[in-house]
């Protein structure tokens, strides 16, 4: 029996890729999956945690031997690394972890994993510690303890959002507006089958190759420059250019996204989403081939209004918005379309409105 329990959703990102750590705008959304963190204290220094899906057999560590390991383990030791980091006294558990994410699938089962766990050490040691304080420890724990130099935008989606509305983050001042959905608006995120291994290199390569940019460019960050910048932006060396103009684009888009869906303008949305996917599939080079036959096909349907593929990328996920009400058989037509042309599955993940 847990003396409590605490639980965060994983999220999906409507439009604004690789922004968040170059300062810029994103539009992330919960999904009704979500991670749960049943949490029993102990008198020693000890955290020991069992999950089925994530670590199997139980694996234990000693408060403040916090080191990496490359399992998900990782994920808990960098919640606790974090929150003694900042000053925060915590006592020893016994966690038991369940989930219902999807892993690898561009969802952020990671980010409803820490901030899960933040939840639950939250509660059973009484801190003073605000819902945006505690993204901000997820996304320490992921860039310290875990070692993916990742934004904060999962960690703020997962412990911000609320159902059917994104959240219109600003990574620069971290002013958060929340978006209600237009009604007979349907959310849909179908994956590719193409796992993404986030840690893998690429990321940190994208991240690395923005903050060179934003160095030769004279700013603080990219987010420091507008559209009226992008001829500035051409001269850069290659691939620099692409990648800057990736992020200076997608923040304009953006902004686009959250008019167009205070205004209901479909046909707004299906260009900016198609602007997106492409400028991440020429500009960002973060797509694959799978990920952009999907996407065709989603758009191919005449319910669809808009897709574009979503999360870090090197294949994931794609996320669709379509006409209201017939989620889970446009889903289905989908899938059965990408299973002929690359005879793999596209699991609707989620196939209606975010709850
Ligand atoms: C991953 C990272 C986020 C963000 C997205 C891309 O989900 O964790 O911080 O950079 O990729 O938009």
């Amino acid at each position: 029996m847990s003396d409590l329990q605490a639980s965060a959703p994983g999220r999906v990102n409507l439009i604004g890729e690789h922004t968040d750590y170059n300062g810029g705008f994103v539009l992330p959304m919960p999904i009704p999956q979500r991670t749960t963190v049943g949490l029993r204290r102990r008198s020693d220094g000890v955290v020991s945690v069992t999950s089925r899906e994530l670590v199997g057999a139980a694996r234990a560590y000693v408060l403040g031997t916090e080191a990496h390991d490359g399992s998900w383990l990782d994920y808990i030791k960098g919640c606790t690394a974090a929150l003694r980091g900042a000053g925060h006294r915590i006592a020893g558990c016994d966690l038991t972890i369940q989930t219902d994410v999807p892993l690898g699938s561009g969802l952020s089962s990671s980010a409803a994993l820490e901030v899960a766990v933040l939840r639950a050490l939250r509660a059973a040691n009484e801190l003073e510690l605000d819902d945006v304080a505690l993204a901000l420890l997820g996304q320490r724990a992921e860039n310290e303890l875990v070692g993916v130099p990742s934004g904060a935008m999962d960690q703020l989606a997962s412990s911000l959002g609320a159902p059917c509305e994104a959240l219109f983050i600003d990574l620069r001042s971290l002013a958060i507006q929340r978006v209600p959905l237009p009604p007979r608006l349907d959310v849909m995120v179908i994956g590719s089958e193409i796992k993404h291994a986030l840690a893998t290199g690429s990321y940190r390569i994208r991240r690395a190759e923005c903050d060179e940019a934003a160095r030769l460019l004279g700013v603080a960050q990219l987010r420091e420059l507008g559209p009226g910048e992008l001829d500035r932006v051409a001269g850069l060396p290659a691939p620099l250019d692409r990648r800057a103009r990736h992020v200076i684009t997608e923040n304009e888009r953006v902004l686009a996204t959250v008019d167009a869906l205070h205004r209901g303008d479909h046909a707004a949305l299906g260009r900016i989403f198609a602007a997106s996917h492409a400028s991440m599939r020429d500009d960002f080079e973060i797509t694959v081939p799978e990920i952009d036959e999907l996407v065709a096909l989603a758009v191919a349907q005449p319910e669809v209004i808009a897709a574009r593929m979503t999360g870090g990328g090197f294949g994931g996920s794609i996320v669709v918005l379509a006409q209201g009400g017939n989620g889970p058989a446009t889903a289905a037509r989908i899938a059965a379309a990408y299973a002929v042309r690359t005879g793999l599955r596209a699991p609707a993940l989620l196939a209606g409105r975010s709850a």
